[in-house]
C-alpha cells in the first residue's frame, strides 16, 4: 500500500477521532497518582475511550493485550498494564493510545509527571515535545518528509538527548500503521523522503532518552527500555497535511490553552 490522500470525509472522520483521543489524553492525564497500576490506568482509559463511542486500536493489535501503552520511566514504549506495577511520586509515565472513530483512526502520546518530578526529568518532558514542535514546523505540503525527521532529530541532539532510532512514526488513516515511515532524525544525503501533500496524515512520534539513543526489547516481547536505563519520554499527535501550518488532529485543549499553537509560528 502506497501513502494515501485522504478526502474531505476522511479527513472529517480523522478530525473527530483526534477530538476524541485529545479529551481521553486531557481526562486520563489528570487521573493520574502516586499508587494506582499500570493496569488501572489501563482500565481507566479504555473505558473513557469506549465511553465516546470509540474503539481502543491498540488491544489485540499483533497480540498486544491492553488499550494503552503505560511506559515507566526508563521504558520508552509499549509498557504492557500490570496490576503489579505500582507508580510512585517521581516517576514519569507514557501513555500511548489509539482510537478507532467510524473506521479512522488517532494515535498521541503524552508523557506525565507522577506528582513532583526532577527538574531532569521535566527537562526531557519538555524537550520532547518541543522537539515535536519543530519538526512538524516542516511539515507542510511542498517540503518533504524528512525535513519532518532532521527537524526533530537536531533540536533534541543539539541538546545532548538521546533520539530513539530503532522507533519511527507512521502515516495513519483506515489503518494505525501506513506508509510512510517517519524517522525521528536527520536521513542520509541524498535521501529526502516523499513530497508532502495536502491530505496526508500522519502520526510524528518523538521517542527522546535523557542518556544514549540505543534500546533494548524486554522479555516480554513488547516493553522498550534504554540500554543505559536512562529516562526516556515520548510525544505524539496525528497530524494533517495542509498548503499551509499542519492541523494537529489530537491536541488537548489543556495545550490549545497553553499556546502551543504558537510554536507553529
Ligand atoms: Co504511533
Amino acid at each position: 500500500m502506497s501513502v494515501t490522500i485522504k478526502s474531505d470525509s476522511e479527513i472529517e472522520l480523522m478530525r473527530e477521532a483526534g477530538r476524541i483521543l485529545a479529551l481521553v489524553h486531557q481526562n486520563l492525564g489528570k487521573e493520574i497518582k502516586p499508587g494506582m497500576s499500570t493496569l488501572d490506568i489501563d482500565r481507566l482509559g479504555e473505558e473513557m475511550i469506549r465511553s465516546y463511542g470509540c474503539i481502543p486500536s491498540f488491544l489485540n493489535y499483533c497480540g498486544y493485550p491492553a488499550s494503552i501503552c503505560v511506559s515507566v520511566n526508563e521504558e520508552v514504549v509499549h509498557g504492557i498494564p500490570s496490576k503489579d506495577r505500582i507508580i510512585k511520586e517521581g516517576d514519569i509515565v507514557s501513555l500511548d493510545a489509539g482510537v478507532i472513530y467510524n473506521g479512522y483512526h488517532s494515535d498521541a502520546a503524552r508523557t506525565v509527571a507522577v506528582g513532583e518530578i526532577s527538574k531532569e526529568a521535566q527537562a526531557l518532558i519538555d524537550v520532547t515535545r518541543m522537539s515535536f514542535f519543530e519538526g512538524i514546523k516542516k511539515a507542510k505540503a511542498g517540503n518533504h518528509l524528512y525535513d519532518i525527521s532532521a527537524a526533530i532529530g537536531d533540536y533534541a541532539t543539539a541538546r545532548g538527548y538521546g533520539v530513539v532510532y530503532d522507533l519511527v512514526g507512521h502515516g495513519i488513516g483506515a489503518n494505525l500503521h501506513e506508509e510512510p515511515e517517519v524517522p525521528n532524525f536527520r536521513q542520509r544525503w541524498p535521501h529526502k523522503g516523499i513530497k508532502l501533500r495536502p491530505g496526508m496524515t500522519l502520526a510524528v512520534e518523538p521517542m527522546i532518552n535523557a542518556g544514549a539513543p540505543e534500546v533494548l526489547w524486554t522479555d516480554d516481547e513488547w516493553t522498550v527500555i534504554t540500554e543505559d536505563r536512562s529516562l526516556s519520554a515520548h510525544y505524539e499527535n496525528t497530524i494533517l497535511i495542509t498548503e499551509g501550518e499542519p492541523e494537529i488532529l489530537s491536541l488537548t485543549e489543556d495545550e490549545k490553552a497553553a499556546g502551543y499553537l504558537d510554536l507553529l509560528r
